[in-house]
């Protein structure tokens, strides 16, 4: 496994080119399963889970070809011969699952292992369940699997959402395009993730309206046709990077940002006395004269502060003046990076699904450990901020996430490199 050393190195200064989107892409690589035409994503990002979507989708017999490094997804579900999507691939990624609405709807079957828990929460699937029941699914689950029938066809209807589930939504929205009348889904996820995927089944020949909102229509059709799609950019890695410069000091422009992508996120760093401007190339984020000030976040459903960038936010408030409270409200058990930032001498004290931190002067170097995949780039960003030297061990966690962090971060100065340890 790799290990990533920082060592703390001052004002940070440069741009940072985002990528596309990894929760765009890994619904939008599960709508090629809807059409027997070719469906080609450009600005694709290069990272591990975009590999593993790879291999569950071929191992439905869907083809995938991987072009311009890695940047160009060129797929076709023209033969598919398999409607099992394997508990081994599942369990490596949650949103595996977005196979099931599509499969549905194409096929009229489909198996898909539940994923089981992950490091943030039991991660359940009664949300999708619910809502493919509604159109016409029978859902039943047997050895781990979803094993689900839709006999002559999914058919539209009206669905509430007890909660606005991202991966419910995004396979409610697949699974509609295809079935026989109009679906109208309530309380319907509105991150832009959501609206990229339907602006993709658009040119696909779907007629879906409301996305972006919490009450989405989709007209079903017979059938959909190929199409080319550029995944919309990362609001993750953008409001990750975009502490860079939060935490250490100096400017940095993301190239690709834009302030819609990252509103709610953009008002807390304002209120902490980051200043962000937006150029013709991106967002320019910069901190405001004097100290980083502490700023209450609670974590919510798009548009409200990304539960996301909840462990990248936390990381900088070590650093802050005063004292904060994070409220995680999207997941049971996000705050293990509080422990590993502890051991740079951050001060958090987590009781539930709040986290107390009070802002110290200078955090200080330490090996510490990944959790997960935004768990481990919170530590990077403390890391940057230190004083010495901090080792961030099983960064395969980052790799699913973040292309290119060690460069991207070098070429703003950052003093970082990754090193084999075992
Ligand atoms: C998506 O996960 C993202 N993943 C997550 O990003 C993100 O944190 C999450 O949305 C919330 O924004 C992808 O898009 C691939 P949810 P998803 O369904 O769809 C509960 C990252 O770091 N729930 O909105 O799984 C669930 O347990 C990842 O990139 C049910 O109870 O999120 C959680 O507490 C992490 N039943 C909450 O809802 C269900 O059937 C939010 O889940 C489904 C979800």
């Amino acid at each position: 496994m790799d290990s990533i050393i920082v060592t703390g190195n001052g004002p940070v200064s440069g741009q940072i080119p985002i990528a596309g989107a990894k929760n765009a892409c890994l619904t939008l690589m599960p709508a090629t399963l809807l059409s027997d035409e070719p469906l080609t994503l450009t600005n694709a990002p290069r990272l591990s889970d975009i590999k593993t979507m790879t291999e569950l989708l071929q191992s439905l017999g869907a083809e995938v070809t991987s072009m311009s490094d890695g940047q160009v997804l060129a797929m076709s579900s023209h033969n598919i011969d398999n409607h099992i999507a394997d508990y081994d691939i599942v369990r490596k990624m949650r949103a595996s699952n977005l196979v099931l609405g599509p499969m549905l709807a194409r096929l009229g079957h489909a198996v898909v292992s539940l994923p089981g828990g992950c490091a943030i929460g039991a991660r359940p699937m009664d949300l999708h369940i619910d809502a493919l029941t509604a159109l016409g699914a029978e859902i039943e689950l047997k050895d781990g699997y979803l094993h689900a029938e839709a006999k002559g066809g999914l058919k539209g209807a009206v669905h509430e959402m007890r909660f606005a589930s991202v991966g419910a939504t995004e396979n409610v929205l697949m699974a509609a395009t295809l079935a026989k009348g109009t679906t109208v889904l309530k309380n319907a996820a509105r991150e832009p993730e959501i609206v990229d995927l339907a602006d993709c089944l658009r040119k696909m020949g779907a007629q879906i309206e409301g996305d972006g909102t919490s009450e989405i229509t989709i007209q079903g059709v017979d059938r959909l046709h190929g199409a080319t799609h550029p995944v919309v950019t990362d609001r993750i890695e953008l409001g990750t990077y975009m502490l860079a410069p939060a935490i250490c000091g100096g400017e940095v422009e993301c190239l690709g940002g834009r302030i819609e992508l990252v509103g709610a996120f953009c008002e807390k760093l304002d209120a902490a006395g980051i200043s962000v401007e937006e150029t013709d190339k991106g967002l320019k984020v910069a901190r405001k004269n004097g100290r980083v000030r502490a700023v209450d976040v609670t974590t919510e459903p798009f548009p409200g502060f990304p539960t996301d960038l909840q462990a990248q936010m936390m990381a900088l408030m070590c650093t802050a003046e005063g004292s904060c409270v994070l409220e995680e409200k999207i997941f049971e058990n996000r705050f293990m990076h509080a422990p590993e930032l502890t051991r740079m001498g951050a001060r958090i004290d987590v009781h539930g699904g709040t986290a107390t931190v009070t802002g110290v002067d200078t955090l200080k170097g330490a090996p510490v450990m990944a959790t997960d995949l935004r768990a481990s780039v919170s530590l990077i960003l403390a890391g940057l901020a230190a004083e010495g030297e901090t080792v961030v061990s099983r960064v395969y966690h980052l790799d699913r996430g973040y292309e290119k962090v060690v460069q991207k971060l070098r070429n703003i100065g950052a003093k970082i490199e990754r090193v084999k340890t075992s």
